[in-house]
């Protein structure tokens, strides 16, 4: 197949370019780099079946250049403002919600039928329970989980309107080699730049489910073959989940580093976190699919991934 990836130059862009690409598709991949960076992709150029264009996925004129040089069968879409802690209305309506936007115009305009979108937990807002595909009303409390709720309902409008298959994957915290934000992210940059201190958001009791993206980019691809229906919307994740407080203590631990860990206080690391959740995972379970690493393992491999150690 031919295969468009927006956002393809980033952390999680990359490894679905590696993995489309040795399953044997081509894949033109578009970042404008504003958060990915070139050489996550510089293994693939010359596989002979990889592009990178480096453009705004909201530029129409590039992206009909785009689609006129190109036949796709399938696009994913992960450009994105995955800057979450930013949490500004504008940066996330252009980035989040308007490449959606665009990019469905380009699909229906060229004829495009399959389209895998990575959403998020955030669409959830704070919720208790275990959160399921078909809970609602949904209220999100950050700008960036709005309009990932907003991208996924004009998606489902285009499914109606035009044909479209299209396969929602909500994903819990992802982790692993070429991060290019989030908590490991940030307390590996903090503890270089000043060993003997860390800062941690919030009170450390923050917990999520954390998944490897070796996993995650398993887990898309088995359900992009396996799941038919006009629109697929998967929870992913691991059962368990991880505090923020033990990912500080990995992280120390395998920087071999004793720090002063300073703690800001409150639930919560910024306005618009969701400092806890969990998802039901029966849906992917029962298509076959189901995470092999647990929370704490998949975190722990990230850090060593990160530090050139695994
Ligand atoms: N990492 C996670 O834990 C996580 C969790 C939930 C959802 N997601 C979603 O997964 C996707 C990938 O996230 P990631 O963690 O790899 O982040 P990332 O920032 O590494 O990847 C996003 C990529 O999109 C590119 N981009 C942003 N705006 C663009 C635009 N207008 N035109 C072209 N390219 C643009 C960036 O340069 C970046 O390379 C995003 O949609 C994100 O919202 C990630």
């Amino acid at each position: 197949m031919k295969i468009l990836v927006t956002g393809g130059a980033g952390f999680i862009g990359s490894h679905v370019c590696d993995r489309l690409v040795k399953d044997g598709h081509a894949v033109v991949c578009v970042d404008d780099l504003s958060l990915g960076r070139e050489e996550n992709v510089q293994q693939l150029r010359g596989s002979g079946k990889f592009l990178f264009v480096k453009a705004d996925v909201t530029d129409a004129k590039a992206m009909r250049k785009i689609f006129e040089t190109n036949s796709f069968d399938a696009c994913f879409h992960l450009a994105a403002n995955s800057d979450i802690m930013v949490n500004d209305l504008n940066i996330d309506y252009r980035k989040t919600f308007l490449t959606t936007h665009v990019l469905l115009d380009f699909l229906k305009s060229y004829r495009v039928k399959q389209l895998i979108f990575t959403s998020t937990s955030a669409i959830y807002g704070e919720k208790a329970g275990a959160l399921r595909e078909d809970d609602g009303p949904l209220r999100p409390i950050s700008f960036y989980g709005a309009f990932k709720l907003a991208s996924e309902a004009i998606i489902a409008a285009h499914v109606h309107q035009h044909g479209l298959q299209a396969w929602v994957f909500r994903f819990p915290n992802v982790v692993g080699r070429r991060l290019t934000h989030g908590v490991i992210y940030d307390f590996m940059r903090k503890l270089t730049l000043r060993p003997s201190e860390l800062e941690v958001l919030g009170d450390g009791k923050q917990e999520k489910p954390y998944l490897h993206v070796s996993e995650l980019v398993d887990a898309m691809l088995f359900a992009w073959k396996k799941a038919n229906g006009d629109s697929n919307v998967f929870n992913l994740g691991a059962d368990s989940s991880t505090t923020v407080k033990s990912i500080a203590a990995m992280v120390v631990q395998e920087m071999g580093l004793k720090p002063k860990v300073r703690y800001t206080g409150g639930d919560r690391g910024w306005k618009g976190d969701v400092p806890k959740f969990a998802y039901d995972l029966s849906r992917i379970h029962a298509l076959g699919w189901k995470a092999k690493m647990g929370s704490n393992d998949a975190v722990r491999l990230a850090i060593k991934e990160q530090l050139g150690k695994a």
